[in-house]
């Protein structure tokens, strides 16, 4: 088994992969809630908009993967020990809720456009730079048959959207509690430094 750090810090691969998807999410997060607005403000944007939501959320994907292999070899510092056992419980609940919807959210989303009927007038290209793929199970379908998958998991992309919205909402309010109002140097596990 891998040892946990003793100093007490996740690594620096670790740090930055964390603020990277961090970052990532959150961008999609609160422009993917403004398309509808930006549709109707400005419906010359929304495809640029669009898809530069995608090549984000895609890129966080394999950023996730790389995250969860790099967890494999380099468990993180053990919890704080000041945690009382539910806050401990708490925490690594939504850490692996975290870790299931990073993966989820934008997969369902992937599925929803590798769904979307006029997705062959639109190719996928990620940062209008790199040709990227869709799932080809839906290209035989008829378009009754990829409306209705399109639909499917765009609710699916939505609700868990949503969902990982209240998890991180519970993570921050965790991080900032620990560090604010118990006084444990909590930020600090998940920086830079030695
Ligand atoms: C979409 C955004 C975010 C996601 C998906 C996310 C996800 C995660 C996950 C899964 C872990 C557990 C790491 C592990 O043990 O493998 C973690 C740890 C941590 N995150 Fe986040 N995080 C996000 C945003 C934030 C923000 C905004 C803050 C600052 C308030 C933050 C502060 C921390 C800290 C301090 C830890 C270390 C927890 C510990 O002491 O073990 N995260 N994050
Ligand atoms: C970081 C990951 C992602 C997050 C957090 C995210 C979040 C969101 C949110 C909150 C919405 C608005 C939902 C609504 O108002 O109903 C949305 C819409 C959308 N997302 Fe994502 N998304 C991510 C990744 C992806 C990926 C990888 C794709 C496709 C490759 C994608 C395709 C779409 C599309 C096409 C819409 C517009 C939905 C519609 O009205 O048809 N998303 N996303």
């Amino acid at each position: 088994m891998p040892e946990r750090p003793l100093n007490g810090r996740y690594t620096s691969i670790a740090v930055a992969l964390h603020w990277l998807v961090a970052i990532g999410i959150i961008f999609n997060l609160w422009k993917g809630l403004g398309f509808d607005a930006l549709e109707a403000a400005h419906p010359d944007q929304i495809g640029a908009a669009v898809g530069l939501h995608k090549s984000i959320g895609i890129t966080v994907i394999g950023l996730v993967i790389l995250r969860v292999l790099w967890k494999i070899g380099h468990p993180g510092p053990a919890p704080l020990p000041a945690l009382k056992p539910w806050e401990r419980k708490l925490s690594t609940g939504v850490h692996h809720l975290l870790y299931l919807l990073m993966l989820v959210v934008p997969l369902a989303g992937w599925l929803h456009d590798s769904a979307w009927k006029a997705g062959a007038a639109h190719p996928l290209v990620l940062f209008r730079v790199i040709p990227w793929f869709r799932f080809p199970f839906f290209s035989g379908l008829s378009d009754a048959g990829k409306d209705y998958w399109h639909d499917l998991f765009g609710g699916v992309h939505t609700i868990t959207a949503y969902v990982l919205i209240g998890a991180l909402v519970l993570h921050v309010a965790g991080a900032l509690k620990h560090q604010f109002l118990d006084g444990q140097a909590q930020f600090r596990r998940m920086w830079f430094g030695r």
